[in-house]
């Protein structure tokens, strides 16, 4: 059985929609350990507590990054956390803090990587008229939604669109890659080669430079 630990800072689609597929059966041999928000009001963790999950508010407010970073890698490692999510979680991780978990922390981001990195992706690729959306789940390193590509979802730009159909449509199919990257990356058999994630009949994750 594997532990997961989602990170949120917000109203928690993501973790709900990873916490329905583990009850489906989407996700085998995996449990969610620990909820965690930097911010106390977020609704992620209110549902959290709601489906009698353990859910933790580590506020940032006052304290430098890494400090910040410690007490939330201490959360996680008191719940045995295999691997880590990232749901909406709106703060950039330490380079520390990535290490403590190597090829261990996912994320995703609501655009086809690498275009639209960073903050309101959705209405990025809205204003610059691609013709082409989607969401991308990729594991965590050092730099902005940046790491190795897991899984991508595509979703066509209608004329009929508006930034939050589009962003209505483009979650629905994050709800279904999240879970989809997750059992990948929990069954292991995969490499990454370069920037590649590449299957393999491995066991574990071997990292290729
Ligand atoms: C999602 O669009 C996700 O891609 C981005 O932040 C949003 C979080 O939404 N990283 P929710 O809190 O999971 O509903």
């Amino acid at each position: 059985m594997k532990n997961l630990g989602i990170l949120l800072s917000g109203r928690g689609s993501n973790f709900v929609a990873i916490a329905d597929s583990i009850a489906a059966g989407r996700i085998p041999d995996a449990r969610i350990a620990v909820v965690i928000s930097n911010r106390a009001d977020a609704l992620g963790l209110e549902t959290a507590r709601h489906r009698g999950l353990t859910a933790l508010a580590i506020p940032s407010k006052g304290k430098t990054r890494e400090e910040h970073d410690r007490e939330v890698v201490t959360a996680l490692h008191e719940h045995k956390v295999d691997l880590v999510c990232l749901a909406g979680y709106m703060r950039l991780l330490s380079p520390w803090f990535v290490q403590q978990f190597p090829a261990r922390i996912l994320n995703i981001h609501p655009s086809l990587l690498p275009a639209f990195p960073g903050l309101e992706a959705q209405q990025q690729a809205f204003a610059y008229g691609v013709r082409v959306s989607g969401c991308t789940v990729h594991l965590v390193d050092e730099e902005l939604d940046h790491g190795a590509i897991i899984v991508q979802k595509t979703v066509p730009v209608l004329d009929t669109d508006d930034e939050h159909t589009l962003a209505d449509r483009i979650l629905e199919q994050e709800h279904i890659a999240y879970a989809e990257a997750i059992k990948i990356v929990l069954e292991g058999k995969f490499e990454i080669v370069g920037r590649r994630m590449v299957k393999s009949q491995k066991s574990e994750v071997e990292l290729k430079k």
